[in-house]
């Protein structure tokens, strides 16, 4: 059952994260003690607080301080309270189940036992929003009420499930043919090669340096015939160019942000001085949308859309600034020790400063609103710009995430974690991310494997791979200066083969738990409680996951460990996939078990009286037999309901079968 409040006057404007249309009711004194800009709840020790998808730490967010203000921050680190995304629903799991979404586009904390361990404490700096209360028999009842209130996910094509290589960046035809000839060669299966910056002109969205891609349409056609997808970056700043038609169009139009007298706002990132299309404003909005067009026409089928925080480098004004104060101190070489760090904090503090946000305006619906009360929303209208694009101007599902989000963008697109690093602690972080992206609605979502930043080891880029082998968007990217990291770079590339090919053999497996979890308003990744929810050992845990109505997984996340322990909350098949690309299984009693597991081998477990259907794999999604199945089985009554359609019409069109 859900109730809507409106606390203080109210969100400023309407998210349109919520899809369905629920009077307010007049009080939530039961559930919050509101003082000032506080609201204010006790926890009891047991309860277990989940939500707030792309964060840090644990699953389980007790313990720290989040702030919902999409950031481009690179250091993931434990230190930190905000990344990308801004997604403000709340699960507590304790005698009770309460899910609480606090409709905002404003900045907005999270002090889930930070000051008080008994107490979840939400401030804003005026407490002005739109709050929802779901109250469930259980989690996943309060999860997809929650998920029917803000509407169906966005479905992503069968192919986008085949395994993505990325790096920033393969900047020109002749490095993308030389990644695809090398999988090729090693016949490691591959469906999609990134396109970063660097195969645009100037890193000017929506051109292409015909230098680096002569015949663009051709080359992207030819790769198709091969079932190979190229997926370009688009960025949220449009370069200041004279001439360049995107910028030409937007100025003319009134299509930009401005700042307070109406000017287009000056901000600058990858190509220099850019301005960033009014998202909010919805006939912007559209123009926007629509020149995806140019590339949709040279055949392309998928986009991620970054830096839409949006990010911004620094501001001419700042910048003058900051250039005027360090000039103060020119030859001044005996600094004490306050000058020197405001010398070194001048430059540090440039990028993504709250007091350029503050300077920057949008036309919402006619009226003119400052960005930072809405700062959250910006990722989340860029990619829905695309994906209102993408309904119009293709006959398919297309493949589309973003780096910054807001609850609602789940309708129009998925997600990936951002800048991680090549860190076995990221690998872990995935873990923690996954369930609680699940319950805003972010299905088709993955982070960098093998880590963005710092350079990777072949082991961990085996045990990061072991993890992603699960997530729907199953993508290798690292950044520019970094080890390579394309899975043909290692010594044990036929590890790697078999471990891409058991990821393909999964893909029926995966895309009908993915598909049905959409339609159904339900989760792929589940935490343990969810299932086991009277388990105090099961609801603790935070390394195993559930993922689909068959199997739990248990990956490994340590440097040069042999094993791991597993819990089993009830007896379950393990399978154990080798790396001859066979398995054994054992069946395993309740309780606790220490299980080797090589470097290049993958554990799963079967729940009692279910069944994991696995398929031929092949070097491309599309030349596989989707009704070509074995199965494994934990015991023999064991039953599955297998969802399968054709992968790429907008509006899934496959119908259940049971396999017995
Ligand atoms: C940002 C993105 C990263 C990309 C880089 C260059 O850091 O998060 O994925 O490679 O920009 O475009």
């Amino acid at each position: 059952m859900v109730k809507k409040y409106i606390i203080g006057n109210g969100s400023i404007i309407s998210t349109e994260a919520v899809v369905k249309d629920i009077e307010p009711m007049a009080s939530c004194a039961p559930y919050f003690n509101i003082c000032g800009n506080q609201m204010s709840l006790e926890l009891m020790s047991d309860d277990i607080v989940y939500g707030l998808g792309e964060t840090l730490r644990g699953a389980n967010k007790r313990g720290w301080k989040y702030v919902s203000w999409c950031s481009d921050d690179p250091n993931h680190e434990e230190n930190k309270n905000s990344l990308y995304g801004a997604h403000n629903f709340i699960l507590i799991d304790g005698v009770k189940k309460l899910g609480f979404f606090f409709d905002t586009p404003s900045e907005i904390t999270f002090d889930i036992g930070y000051t008080d361990p008994d107490k979840l404490i939400i401030s804003m700096e005026s407490l002005n929003l739109d709050l929802y209360i779901i109250d469930g028999e259980d989690s996943p009842s309060v999860v997809k009420e929650f998920r029917g209130l803000i509407g169906r996910s966005y479905i992503a094509p069968l192919w986008s499930f085949g395994y993505q290589q990325s790096r920033w960046s393969y900047p020109t035809a002749k490095d993308v043919m030389e990644v695809v000839d090398e999988y090729k060669k090693s016949k490691i299966p591959l469906e999609c090669v990134y396109l970063d910056i660097d195969y645009m002109e100037r890193y000017k969205d929506f051109t292409l340096d015909a230098t680096k891609f002569p015949n663009f349409k051709e080359f992207v056609n030819n790769l198709k015939d091969d079932h190979i997808h190229l997926i370009p970056i688009i960025d949220a700043g449009v370069k200041v160019e004279d001439g360049y038609d995107c910028y030409m169009e937007g100025v003319k139009n009134g299509y930009f942000c401005t700042d307070k007298d109406g000017k287009p706002f000056d901000s600058a990132v990858w190509p220099g001085l850019v301005h960033y299309p009014d998202v909010l404003n919805p006939a912007a909005r559209r123009w926007f949308g629509n020149k995806y067009k140019v590339l949709i026409d040279c055949g392309i089928d998928g986009f991620w859309n970054d830096m839409n925080e949006p990010s911004i480098f620094y501001t001419p004004d700042r910048l003058t600034e900051c250039i005027d104060f360090i000039a103060s101190k020119q030859g001044k070489l005996d600094l004490n020790l306050d000058e020197y760090f405001s010398l070194t904090d001048k430059l540090r503090e440039l990028p993504n400063s709250k007091v350029d946000y503050g300077r920057m305006y949008h036309n919402a619906s006619g009226k003119l609103i400052n960005h930072e009360l809405v700062h959250n929303l910006y990722g989340y209208n860029m990619t829905r710009a695309a994906g209102e694009a993408f309904n119009e101007l293709r006959e398919e599902r297309t493949l589309l995430f973003s780096r910054a989000s807001y609850v609602g963008m789940h309708r129009y697109g998925g997600i990936w974690t951002g800048d991680n690093k090549s860190w076995w602690s990221h690998i872990e972080l995935i873990m923690h991310q996954l369930p609680n992206l699940n319950m805003v609605g972010f299905l088709y979502s993955g982070a960098d494997l093998g880590g963005f930043s710092c350079d990777t080891t072949e082991d961990l880029l085996m045990r990061f791979i072991e993890l992603g082998m699960f997530t729907p968007l199953m993508r290798n990217h690292a950044c520019i200066g970094t080890r390579r990291q394309e899975l043909y770079q290692f010594k044990h590339t036929d590890d790697f083969r078999n471990l891409i090919n058991l990821r393909y053999a999964l893909i029926p497996y995966l895309y009908s738990e993915y598909v049905k979890a959409c339609l159904n308003d339900e989760m792929l990744f589940k935490p343990l409680a969810f299932k086991y929810s009277e388990d105090k050992m099961a609801r603790s845990i935070e390394d195993q996951l559930l993922v689909g109505e068959s199997i739990m997984i248990a990956p490994i996340y340590k440097q040069n460990a042999i094993g791991r322990y597993v819990y089993l909350p009830e007896p379950m098949k393990m399978v154990k996939f080798r790396s001859n690309n066979d398995y054994d299984t054992m069946d395993l009693e309740k309780g606790h078990h220490f299980i080797n597991v090589n470097l290049n081998e993958v554990l799963v477990f079967i729940l009692p009286n279910k069944l994991l259907p696995l398929a031929k794999p092949s070097m491309r999604v599309e030349d596989m037999d989707m009704y070509d199945l074995t199965y494994i089985k934990n015991g023999n009554d064991a039953t599955y309901d297998y969802y399968m359609d054709d992968g790429v019409s907008k509006e899934p069109n496959g119908s259940i079968r049971t396999l017995k």
